[in-house]
């Protein structure tokens, strides 16, 4: 399993909001999975603990064979650095470099070529359809062109989970589709594992599994019932 949740429940406020209570989940590689549900049930903190950028307050969240809970905050942001592609709500582009070098930071970390790095960067920004706005900054940018930066950026380290928030809220129905398209092809390709938490049904429609949160718990799964006969 590539994500596996046991018994994970987590609060905020020392107890007065109980966010997620009793998840129990188990995501194999090459799943793309839909986290569905009103505000406030929890979607995002769920994706947050995938992420190990929270600790659950009680249970085990095991990632590509990680206890996180287990980590020293180092050996976190080593982990989140080298297995996991974040798209999420707030884009955190660097307002004074351009959407190329946005792409191409998270790399530059880690001591590649920058010839390489930049090849690489420039041939996501094409597949995320900014060929022609490689060189403008974050404001020289629309919100959806943003998100389209940062859906690239998560892309750059060829995480083999990507956890994404909403990563088509921001974008006319024709480039979500193109983004989702991406995202369902480098799950299939590539054998990627993709958690995604999305409000439209039609987004949902790409995963192989929709769970629907309600009020911090699994209240309805779709889409697993050929899988559970097999196994
Ligand atoms: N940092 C925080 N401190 C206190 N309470 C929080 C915090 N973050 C979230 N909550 C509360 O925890 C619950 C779950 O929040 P979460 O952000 O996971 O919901 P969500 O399903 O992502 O909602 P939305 O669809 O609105 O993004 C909510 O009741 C929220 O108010
Ligand atoms: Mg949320």
């Amino acid at each position: 399993m590539t994500v596996q949740l046991h018994n994970v429940s987590h609060e905020y406020n020392y107890g007065k909001v109980q966010a997620l209570r009793g998840i129990n989940l188990d995501i194999r590689a090459g799943q793309f999975v839909a986290i569905m549900g009103a505000s406030g049930s929890g979607k995002s903190t769920l994706l947050h603990l995938i992420a190990g950028l929270t600790q659950p307050r009680d249970g085990d969240v095991i990632v590509l064979g990680h206890h996180l809970g287990k980590l020293s905050d180092n050996d976190l942001t080593l982990f989140r650095r080298r297995n996991i592609g974040l798209i999420f709500q707030a884009f955190n582009l660097l307002p004074t470099m351009t959407a190329l070098e946005n792409v191409m930071l998270p790399l530059i970390i880690d001591g590649k070529s920058k010839r390489e790095i930049r090849a690489r960067g420039e041939h996501l920004l094409r597949l995320v359809q900014l060929t022609d706005r490689m060189d403008h900054r974050p404001d020289e940018l629309s919100g959806g062109q943003q998100q389209r930066v940062a859906i690239a950026r998560a892309l750059m380290n060829e995480a083999p989970v990507l956890l994404a928030d909403e990563p088509t809220g921001n974008l006319d129905s024709k480039s979500g589709e193109d983004i989702l398209y991406l995202l369902r092809e480098l799950v299939e390709r590539e054998n990627r594992t993709m958690v995604m938490v999305t409000h439209d049904p039609r987004a949902a429609a790409y995963a192989d599994r929709i769970i629907t949160l309600s009020d911090g718990q699994i209240s309805e799964e779709l889409g697993i019932v050929a899988e559970v006969m097999v196994s």
